[in-house]
């Protein structure tokens, strides 16, 4: 093993279609959402993140929500999550059959009146209620916790904040927990001590790492994280995505290169990395703009180019 805690199978959340297209300049049409998600679902990942029932006020990309959720084909080993903001979205997200729900609050009071237009004590209120909306049903719930490595209003966030919010988050029910990068503030040994100590608070608790490549330390956060023994990370087709209500926020770390990383390390992820680099192949011309993503354009490294033609010459 290349370090001693590397973990044989790593599970990936696709969220391009909800972090990436809320952050588009264009409108993506419903059909042309719904055909990438069901080309994702053929790629072996383990959960997709299909759209956000949020305000359409707040996030237009995401105003077909319902529809997009209607008009997949769910795959039977996918797990379909939307994110919710407040009890209003979870209703919406009851309708349209989905396996899982993400409640989202920053860490950061700042950055959650700039993204919900709430405290986070009223976003607490508004999860209490949630909790209530999916009792009874299989609704499942995970609590995300935003700007947890770093604000850009606020700058440096305390991990005892981060203890915090999870205790609410917890205490009221819910399975799973993601720590989110929102402007790619986290560097990795941050990343290592954050991980390690969330295990120590909350032992057992399942933890996803959220980051963004903005400031190009998302792969080497990601090995920070499995150095600390996280086993879930989101990630984003083509590196896609950003937070509108977050100045200078970039795209996610990129499945494809994060997939050709891990698999390059002897590292499972149950995708099928050829299926996935063809569809982040019609990426480009799905958005109309150049994607991040390396490995789509160098190729993997174990693509060969013919030897030049004069050696054979020789
Ligand atoms: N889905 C659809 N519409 C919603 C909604 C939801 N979950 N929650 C509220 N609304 C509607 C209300 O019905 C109201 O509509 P109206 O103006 O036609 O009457 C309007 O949105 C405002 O409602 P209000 O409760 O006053 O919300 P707000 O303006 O204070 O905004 C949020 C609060 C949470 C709804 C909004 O900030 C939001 O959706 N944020 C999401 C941000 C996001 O997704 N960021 C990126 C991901 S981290
Ligand atoms: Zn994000």
């Amino acid at each position: 093993m290349w370090f001693s805690n590397a973990p044989q199978l790593v599970f990936i959340n696709e969220v391009s279609v909800r972090d990436g297209f809320q952050i588009e300049p264009e409108f993506i049409p419903t059909g042309q959402k719904i055909d990438l998600i069901d080309q994702l679902s053929a790629t072996g990942l383990a959960k997709i993140e299909i759209t956000s029932f949020v305000s359409p006020k707040a996030i237009p990309n995401l105003r077909d929500a319902e529809a997009v959720a209607r008009g997949i084909r769910r795959h039977p080993d996918v797990t379909y999550a939307a994110l919710v903001p407040n009890e209003r979205g979870c209703e919406r997200a009851l309708t349209c059959g989905m396996d899982e729900i993400n409640l989202v609050m920053s860490a950061s009071e700042t950055h959650n009146l700039a993204n919900m237009r709430m405290t986070c004590a009223q976003s607490i209120e508004q999860f209490r209620g949630v909790m209530q909306l999916v009792q009874g049903t299989a609704l499942r719930v995970s609590g995300c916790i935003a700007t947890a490595f770093g604000c850009p209003f606020e700058g440096e966030i305390a991990p005892e904040r981060v203890k915090w919010a999870a205790e609410q988050y917890l205490g009221m029910g819910m399975h799973s927990i993601t720590l989110a990068d929102t402007t790619g503030m986290a560097d990795p040994r941050q990343v290592g001590a954050l991980a390690a100590a969330f295990h120590a608070w909350f032992p057992g608790v399942p933890l996803t790492l959220h980051f963004h490549n903005t400031r190009g330390m998302g792969l080497s956060n990601v090995l920070a994280g499995l150095a600390a023994g996280v086993t879930s990370f989101d990630a984003s087709l083509g590196g896609l995505g950003g937070c509108p209500f977050a100045p200078g926020a970039t795209g996610n770390i990129c499945t494809e290169d994060l997939v050709h990383m891990l698999e390059s390390s002897g590292v499972d992820t149950g995708v099928d990395l050829d299926r996935l680099l063809g569809v982040a192949l019609g990426l480009p011309a799905l958005v109309g703009h150049d994607i991040s993503g390396q490995v789509v354009k160098a190729g993997k490294r174990t693509d060969l180019h013919p030897r030049p033609a004069w050696l054979e010459t020789r």
